[in-house]
């Protein structure tokens, strides 16, 4: 049993952070999510439809879709089954996600740093850790 996907990288799991901050590097408009479920739209990801994080989630039979950390329209109730920090364009090093101002590595492991002291707050302190050591935490980037 797996309680939650805990995400962290670039482009390729990158839910829709970069629709919340001031970047040009956004997949907020067609073709993007072209396919997504039923009349698709632009969802934000860098795909055609859903991303491989999606359907990790699905596999687990936890939900459909991921949830960005920045999306106001998520909580910390939504992200205790699965959050992603994933910023598209970003790297390793600061200078790669210097180039085109999206968020640095180090910004998401503050993030992470933030969603578990908010999990915490929202499951208690046993709860919260076991979660996260039981949780499936996963990084794909490649700049
Ligand atoms: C990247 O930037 C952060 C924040 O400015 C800084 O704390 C960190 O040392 C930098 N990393 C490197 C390898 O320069």
């Amino acid at each position: 049993m797996v309680p939650a996907v805990i995400v962290f990288g670039d482009s390729t799991v990158d839910p829709g952070n970069n629709n919340q901050i001031s970047t040009v590097l956004k997949s907020n408009f067609a073709p993007y999510g072209r396919d997504y479920f039923v009349g698709g739209q632009p969802t934000r990801r860098f795909s055609n439809g859903r991303i491989a994080t999606d359907f990790i989630l699905e596999a687990f039979r936890i939900k459909p879709v991921i949830p960005a950390y920045l999306d106001p329209k998520y909580d910390i109730r939504d992200f205790a089954t699965g959050v992603s920090f994933a910023s598209a364009g970003t790297g390793y090093d600061n200078a790669t996600s210097d180039v085109l101002s999206v968020i640095p590595f180090w910004k998401e492991m503050e993030y992470y740093r933030e969603y578990q002291s908010k999990l915490r707050g929202y499951l208690g302190n046993d709860k919260a850790n076991h979660l996260l050591s039981e949780s499936l935490h996963l990084l794909s980037i490649g700049s």
